[in-house]
């Protein structure tokens, strides 16, 4: 089964087309149109200017992915939510309109179930039970998955996002869009001790995350020290702010393996494990306390939103469900999984 998916629920127009290779999705041909550019201009993502853009860009992308249509497949898949309903909108009418011309099988995809999958294209097998730590712009959650297609969350978020807070914390230092990576590369000038800061929920049995604390503490900060903020001073506050956010996704990690014994697998997944920090705190973390279990992270082209981690998720609906009907199917913002 080769599968032609489309992923637009935020600011990226993506398309990839994926393949079956004994329950091993393969990537085909991947191709992700970034919006970045025009959001830094705003200093971040404006819903209804996003949907236009993947409406211009869509056509040019599906034309790339397929290569000039020289690339051929057997299904569509499309993410269905959460994300902005406009943008969704548009990746899903793509896809329902190539589905029905071409009387193809249709799957709607949850985007956090794409990330869970974007685990599947690291070139390993993860298997399962798997503890999958998603950390996202929109999500933080730990989730327990002991089959395919059934996921028990176990943590998340009552606040920020650990993305989100990324996103905040460069803004507070004026580093520019988009914040994450700008604070992380920054953060390697920086002294991870320079600062003290809180972890949040730090209780004992907490699975569950609380990053505007953090964020706070850190407005805190900035608004005591001496202004303008020298460079050297915000790359300490970036490198003690990542350090943080680390320890605290670390502890809660360790704190599920240690409630969920016979954990095989720890999958690190969604646009923050593109973090070398957080990925080289989390595996160094899982090889000390539990050596028998594996560490898998995607490489970093599948950490962020792409269409090839939903084309591996369809994979595994085709192989363990079975299509969605395009007419049933709405674009639903708040899809759970
Ligand atoms: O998964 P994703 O592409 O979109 C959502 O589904 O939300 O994640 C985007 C998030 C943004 O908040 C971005 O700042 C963050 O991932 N991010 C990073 C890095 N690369 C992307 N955060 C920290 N370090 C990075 N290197
Ligand atoms: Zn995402």
């Amino acid at each position: 089964m080769r599968i032609l998916a489309i992923e637009t629920s935020c600011d990226e127009t993506a398309a990839a087309i994926v393949e079956d290779h004994n329950y091993q999705p393969v990537v085909i041909s991947n191709i992700v149109a970034s919006q970045m550019e025009v959001h830094a201009e705003t200093g971040g993502v404006i819903p209804n200017i996003a949907a236009r853009l993947h409406t211009e860009n869509l056509p040019r992308v599906l034309k790339e992915v397929t290569k000039s249509g020289r690339l051929t497949y057997d299904a569509v898949a499309v993410t269905a939510g959460p994300g902005l309903v406009g943008c969704l909108l548009i990746g899903m009418s793509a896809a329902k309109t190539i589905a029905m011309a071409r009387n193809l099988p249709f799957f709607a995809i949850n985007h956090l179930e794409g990330h869970i999958y974007s685990a599947w294209l690291s070139g390993e097998k993860p298997e399962l039970p798997a503890l999958i730590v998603i950390v996202s712009g929109g999500h933080t959650e730990l989730i327990l998955m002991e089959r395919h297609g059934y996921y028990q969350h176990l943590g998340r978020t009552r606040d920020d996002a650990a993305g989100e807070a990324f996103d905040k914390v460069a803004r507070l230092l004026e580093l520019g869009y988009p914040g994450g990576p700008i604070l992380s590369e920054l953060a390697t000038h920086g002294k991870d001790n320079a600062f003290d800061l809180p972890i949040g929920l730090n209780e004992n049995d907490s699975l569950e995350f609380s990053f505007s604390g953090l964020k706070g503490a850190v407005s805190h900060l900035v608004q005591k020290l001496p202004q303008p903020l020298a460079r050297h001073t915000k790359a300490d506050i970036a490198a003690s702010f990542q350090k943080t956010v680390s320890e605290t996704i670390k502890k809660k990690m360790l704190r599920a393996m240690h409630s969920y014994p016979g954990i095989q697998t720890v999958c690190l997944v969604g646009g923050v494990a593109a973090n070398k920090h957080l990925r080289h705190t989390l595996e160094q973390a899982v090889h000390q306390d539990h050596p028998q279990t594996r560490f898998i992270v995607p490489p970093f082209e599948y950490c962020t939103d792409n269409a090839a981690m939903i084309g591996a998720a369809a994979v595994f609906h085709h192989l363990f469900g079975r299509p969605d009907s395009w007419s049933r199917v709405e674009a639903d913002p708040n899809l759970s999984l």
